[in-house]
Order: C-alpha cells, then sequence, then structure tokens
C-alpha cells in the first residue's frame, strides 16, 4: 500500500518510521515546510500528485499544559484546521482508508475511570486544553459521519493515552511530563542539586504508553483495517502516580535527592485512565515496561544532550 502519514517528522510519526512492518509499504512523508496542512489547496494537490490508499493522520500542534493555557486560540484553531482539512480532501479524493489519532484530552474531565469509548461527549471537557480537546472532537466526530454516510470509506480514530518515547521533545516551552521529568532529574544530577520541585502533590495519576508501542498497534490496524473499531482507546489499561514516575525516573538516573511539592501549580486531571476493552477484544496489548521505555528514552536524551554540546 502506499500510506501518506502526516506529521512524519512528530514523535509519533518517527516512530511510526522506525517500525518494519509500517515501513514496508510505499510510505509518504511529507514535513510541514513541503506540504502545511493549514492550506487545503495544497492538500488536494498533493494527494492528487501522489495518490495514497491510506492516510494515517499524525500532524497536530501538540504541548504540555502550560502551552495549552497559554495558546488556547491557536491549539483549537490549528488541530481543527489541520484535520478537517486533510479529511476532506482524503474524501473528496476518494480515499478509502484514514487513521485518525486523537487524544485522551478529548474526554471528559474528572470523569468515571477507566474511560470507555461512549464516554466521549457526556460532560464537561478539562479546562486546561479545552481548545485542543475540541479541535480533535471534531475531527474524530467528521471521521464517524463518513463511515457511515459513504459505503466503503472507513474512516477510524484511535485514542492514545500520553506517550513519551524516542524522539521526544526534552525543550521546555513544549516538552511533556516524562521528558521534562527526565531533563529536571538530569540537570539535577549535573548540578548536584539537594533538591527537585514536583508540582502538585505527586497523587495524580497518569497512563503513559512508550510510543514505539503505539507503532505496533497502528502495524496491526494497516494490515487488517477492516476489523478496526470506529474509535478505539489505545492504552495500557493501568496507570502509574505523578510520584512514580519521578521515583522511577530518580532511580534510572541515580539521583540521590529529595523531592519537594509545589501544591500552587496546576497539574490537570486526577486521573486520566483509558478502558482498554476494545483493543483487547481486537487483540493488541503494549509490550514496553515502563522501566524499559525510561531507559531507552533517557538513552535518546543523552544523545540529545551530547548533539547540543
Ligand atoms: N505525544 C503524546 O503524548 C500524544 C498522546 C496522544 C495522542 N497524540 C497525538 O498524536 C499526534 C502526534 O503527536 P506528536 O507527539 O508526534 O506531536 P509532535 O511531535 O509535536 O509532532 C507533530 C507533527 O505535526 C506536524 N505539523 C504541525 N503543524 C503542521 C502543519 N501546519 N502542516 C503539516 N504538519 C504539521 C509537525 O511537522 P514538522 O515537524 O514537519 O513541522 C510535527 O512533525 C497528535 O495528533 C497528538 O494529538 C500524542
Amino acid at each position: 500500500m502506499k500510506i501518506f502519514i502526516s506529521g512524519s517528522n512528530g514523535m509519533v510519526g518517527r516512530n511510526l518510521l522506525e517500525n518494519e512492518d509500517i515501513t514496508k509499504h510505499d510510505i509518504l512523508k511529507p514535513p510541514s515546510s513541503e506540504l502545511n496542512l493549514l492550506n487545503f489547496n495544497d492538500i488536494k494537490i498533493y494527494l492528487k500528485k501522489t495518490k495514497p490508499d491510506m492516510i494515517i493522520h499524525c500532524a497536530g500542534k501538540v504541548g504540555g499544559i502550560q502551552a495549552n493555557m497559554k495558546d488556547m486560540y491557536k491549539f483549537f484553531t490549528e488541530n481543527a484546521l489541520m484535520g478537517i482539512n486533510l479529511v476532506k480532501a482524503a474524501k473528496e479524493h476518494g480515499i478509502k482508508k484514514f487513521l485518525n489519532l486523537s487524544s485522551s484530552c478529548t474526554y471528559p474531565r474528572n470523569y468515571k475511570n477507566p474511560l470507555k469509548e461512549e464516554y466521549i461527549l457526556q460532560a464537561e471537557l478539562e479546562p486546561t486544553n479545552e481548545g485542543y480537546a475540541l479541535a480533535k472532537l471534531s475531527i474524530l466526530k467528521m471521521c464517524e459521519y463518513i463511515s457511515r454516510e459513504y459505503p466503503g470509506y472507513q474512516y477510524k480514530t484511535f485514542i492514545p493515552c500520553n506517550l513519551y518515547g524516542r524522539w521526544d521533545k526534552f525543550d521546555e516551552a513544549n516538552s511533556h511530563m516524562i521528558p521534562a521529568v527526565i531533563k529536571k532529574i538530569y540537570n539535577a544530577v549535573v548540578s548536584k542539586l539537594p533538591e527537585i520541585e514536583i508540582w502538585g502533590d505527586g497523587t495524580a495519576r497518569r497512563e503513559f504508553m512508550y510510543a514505539s508501542d503505539l507503532a505496533s498497534c497502528v502495524a496491526k490496524a494497516i494490515e487488517n483495517f477492516e476489523d478496526v473499531p470506529s474509535v478505539m482507546n489505545v492504552g495500557l489499561g493501568f496507570d502509574y502516580s505523578i510520584n512514580e514516575y519521578y521515583e522511577t525516573i530518580k532511580k534510572i538516573l541515580e539521583y540521590k535527592g529529595s523531592f519537594i511539592y509545589n501544591t500552587s501549580m496546576p497539574v490537570g486531571m486526577k486521573q486520566k485512565l483509558l478502558n482498554i476493552d476494545l483493543q483487547s477484544k481486537w487483540g493488541w496489548k503494549p509490550q514496553v515496561s515502563l522501566e524499559q521505555g525510561i531507559e531507552r528514552t533517557y538513552q535518546f536524551f543523552l544523545g540529545y544532550v551530547n548533539d547540543k554540546v
């Protein structure tokens, strides 16, 4: 198959490109400098020229809680436009298979955990990432409408839990929790700092999956797309507290100091655990343990640090 992967330069995209089952296909992977998904006409021209059989949509404006709160307008507008443009252009070009990558931020805030796919849009969103979530929800719904109204079109959505891994971002403005903590603890080791601050009290729980596991899940979906549920959570099925993430990273980086808590900082939802019944029924589960994933991500980070020196 000829598969167009949007966002192939990003963390998810690069993990897909490292998966051998995916790269045995003919892959189209234009960076944003070659194809800006904010421009509908450019997408149409690109699809007409390249004629992919399938699209995997991993492009997005992605960021942590601070970036989302500060730039809600852009997080909403860019994610909505990118997704709507790409789905609409794909539909108009008769592309029958589309895998949309959404996010667990689309679930209602502080709702019943574990979160089942049917809880989507059942209550108010988490305000700190509302713009991002609304954009992602629009694309999920658009895919559902197309699959329902146009026979032969399979436009499906994965809702992955939080991800981390190789190709993560480690700069302060854009990083998610795990790369941010790796960098923070690494700096504390290098500077021999006795204490590290944790936002909140460390009891909030998060489900983080190693990104190459998501790539394996996508690889399985490509091989048998008809069997993939229309909307499916992709996750571990269990979570860890923020404290447990800090402790695991502390152990791997051999940090000897201690943690202090800043309870005046925002931490988002108390828990965001995905229900993985559909995923299990479909026959897939992740393989990489937290310790293995953190170790591999840390090795990747060391390469990143050395490149900067
Ligand atoms: N990271 C997570 O924890 C996580 C969890 C669940 C779901 N997801 C979803 O997975 C997807 C990918 O996330 P990620 O972590 O890989 O993000 P990322 O590392 O920030 O990568 C995003 C990619 O989007 C591309 N992009 C941004 N604006 C674009 C535009 N106007 N036109 C074309 N491409 C554009 C960028 O391309 P260039 O580099 O070429 O500019 C970049 O490669 C997102 O939809 C996100 O919602 C991520």
